[in-house]
Formats: structure tokens, C-alpha cells, sequence
């Protein structure tokens, strides 16, 4: 892309229509969108937790008192967009593949809700975050999934099918929607603001994933040790997106006001600053469990149900990073941990079954409203 640097946030949207025709998903229904940024109300007009709880919101980047925490907001900002736009390219392929006219347009409405909410944290860069905003706005749109160039594991993954894509919905959004949560607290105004209309949006691509892989099991038609395959590929990626252990970061975001814990309305507990992210990722899992003993209500009797994997199998980042623990978390040796994976991750061989039985299976996925609603 140009080296020229962007001056206004028209000149970032010009660069934002090239992208969307670079990534190719310039379909009609998407290039009619009207993309705004979308304000909403906050719990508290008061910094709610931390070192300046009590005091008003800050409006403005200059009203935050250190460049420590002006620098960590534009981080955070910066993470949460990198992640909308990533998810768009690893989607980009799906349109041609949809297993109906139903589902075309979820994943269309999916696809448009990501931009805008890139197109929202990258307002959040240019009209607050003076020249240093405006690179990094422009810089997420020069970043590629398919290049390996995203800033986080899970967003350089490759969604190749539909069962990828109901499973990355189920449960890498669900990530999104604790990320949105903690930052729906935050000590910068415009920030808060930000989080409810992408909240609402982010709950349809849930439930999307979520309604899909139901689907997929109630049609009997990919064998289950593949969906649980999948199940394994997409959690573990997802536990990665909470962070390291003992994060310190995590717990100076807390002490400035930026995050909270996904939690922070409901809870009473004392904050433990030094297991920040272990908190939140335990309550993602406890979500997953649930998720996936909805799913298994769509299982037949006699089949061996889904499980949600260990919190130590197959991680990358944190106290458990590149351990050979298995999915029900027991330490393997190097030679049956390899073996171990092949079972339980996807292989070319599954990966290319689920592609033949997505373009030649009509049934493959039952259609929507033959759910009940558990
Ligand atoms: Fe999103
Ligand atoms: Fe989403």
C-alpha cells in the first residue's frame, strides 16, 4: 500500500474501500453498508476500579495524567481492531461455499459487523491519538491474516470451511465478546462508549457459531471426532487470547482503569492483580462448558459426546506454552504427544473430507428453525 501517510479519517476511509477490494469481499450487500462509528450508554459516567476510581471518565487522551497509560489505551485500541479486520480475511473465502442462502447472508452480515468494528477502534485512533493513531490505523489495514501478519496467534489461523467457521464464531468470538465486556468498563470515555453497539453485534455471530454447530451435529453428516477436531483447534487459540500468566500488563490496565474483569458488574471478589488473565480465561471456560453440553443435547444416544479441551493442551502462550499435555491434560512424552496431536487436531485428510462434504453434501448442515431452542 501507499507510503504516504493518511492526514484525515476520509483519507483512511479511501484506504479502508481499497482493502475491502484487495481482501475481496467487496460484495454488494457489503459495499451498500453505511459504516459509521456507534456510541452507546456506559455502566458509569465514574472510573469505576483502580488508582483514580471515582474520578469522571477521561474524554480525551490528553486528560489521562501519564504517557504510560495514554501508551496502553492505543495498545488496547490497536489489539481490538487488529483482531476485527484479521477475522474478515480468514472469512473471506466462505461466500462461495455457504451451505444456504441463509447462511450467505449471516456470514455477510458477520463479515460487515467485523469492519465496523475495525472501522470503529480506527476512529478511536485517528480523532484521539494524533499522528502516532493515524499510522496505526492506517497499519492495520496493511497487516494480513493470510500472511501470518495479524498481531495475535488465533487471527493468522485458516478458516477453510464452514465448520471452521461455526466453530471460530462459537468460540473465538466469544473471546471478542469478554474482550468487549472488560473494555465496557474502561476509564476512557469514548473507549466505553464504543463497547455496547459492538457488544450487540458480537452476540449475533455467537450465536451464529454456536447455532451452526448444533447444526452440524444434528445432521449427522461429518463424523463427530472431526467437529471435536475442530473443538480442539479453535479453544486452545482462544485460551491464548487472554494473555499470559501473572501478567503485568494486565494488571497495570486494571490499576489505571482502562480494563476490567469480564465480571468487574457482578462480582464481589477481591481483585487478585497478579492472575488477571487466569480469571477471566477460567470464566471462558466455564462458558465453553456450558456451550458444549448444549451441543451434545444434539448428539445421538450411543455417541461419544464433545468435551471442551484443557486448559494445558495445545497452548502457545503462557505457563503451559509448547508442553506436550494432552486434551484431557496429562503430561505425554515428545513421541506420544505427536501422535496425540494428529488425533485430535485437525489433519489434511480431515480438512479435505469436510471440503468435499460442504461442496457435495446438501444435508450437511440442518437448516435453520429445525433447532429447538435449547
Ligand atoms: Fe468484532
Ligand atoms: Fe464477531
Amino acid at each position: 500500500m501507499s507510503a504516504t501517510r493518511i492526514a484525515t479519517f476520509d483519507d483512511w476511509v479511501d484506504l479502508f474501500r481499497v482493502w475491502r477490494n484487495d481482501i475481496g469481499v467487496n460484495y454488494s450487500e457489503i459495499d451498500s453498508y453505511h459504516f459509521e462509528a456507534k456510541f452507546g450508554p456506559t455502566r458509569s459516567n465514574e472510573i469505576e476500579f483502580g488508582a483514580f476510581k471515582g474520578r469522571p471518565k477521561w474524554q480525551k487522551v490528553l486528560d489521562i495524567p501519564d504517557q504510560r497509560i495514554r501508551d496502553g489505551l492505543m495498545n488496547l485500541i490497536i489489539y481490538q481492531g487488529d483482531t476485527e479486520f484479521a477475522s474478515v480475511e480468514q472469512q473471506r473465502r466462505l461466500f462461495e461455499h455457504s451451505p444456504s442462502e441463509h447462511d450467505r447472508k449471516s456470514l455477510c452480515r458477520v463479515v460487515t459487523e467485523e469492519m465496523r468494528h475495525g472501522w470503529q477502534m480506527c476512529h478511536l485512533l485517528i480523532n484521539h491519538f494524533g499522528y502516532g493513531g493515524k499510522v496505526e490505523a492506517q497499519k492495520m489495514l496493511e497487516r494480513r491474516a493470510f500472511e501470518s501478519k495479524r498481531l495475535l496467534g488465533a487471527f493468522n489461523q485458516e478458516v477453510a470451511n464452514w465448520l471452521d467457521f461455526f466453530t471460530y464464531t462459537d468460540f473465538v468470538d466469544r473471546d471478542g465478546k469478554f474482550q468487549l465486556t472488560m473494555l465496557s468498563y474502561s476509564g476512557f470515555e469514548p473507549l466505553a462508549q464504543s463497547m455496547n453497539p459492538m457488544l450487540r453485534e458480537e452476540s449475533f455471530h455467537l450465536g451464529t457459531g454456536h447455532d451452526g454447530l448444533k447444526r452440524i451435529v444434528k445432521a449427522e453428516v461429518v463424523p463427530l471426532n472431526i467437529v471435536q477436531k475442530y473443538v480442539n483447534k479453535w479453544i486452545p487459540v482462544s485460551y491464548d487470547l487472554f494473555g499470559v500468566d501473572q501478567s503485568s500488563s494486565a494488571h497495570w490496565f486494571y490499576v489505571w482503569g482502562l480494563k476490567g474483569r469480564y465480571d468487574e458488574a457482578q462480582t464481589q471478589q477481591e481483585v487478585d492483580l497478579g492472575h488477571m488473565n487466569e480469571h477471566n480465561r477460567h470464566l471462558y471456560f466455564l462458558e465453553c462448558e456450558k456451550l458444549i453440553e448444549q451441543i451434545n443435547k444434539h448428539v445421538p444416544a450411543g455417541a461419544v459426546p464433545l468435551y471442551v479441551p484443557h486448559m494445558k493442551f495445545n497452548r502457545h502462550i503462557g505457563e503451559f506454552a509448547d508442553q506436550s499435555y494432552s486434551v484431557t491434560g496429562e503430561l505425554l512424552s515428545p513421541e506420544k504427544y505427536a501422535e496425540h496431536l494428529k488425533e485430535t487436531l485437525p489433519q489434511p485428510e480431515d480438512i479435505k473430507l469436510v471440503g468435499e462434504i460442504q461442496d457435495t453434501e446438501p444435508k450437511w448442515v440442518s437448516p435453520k428453525g429445525s433447532m429447538d431452542l435449547s
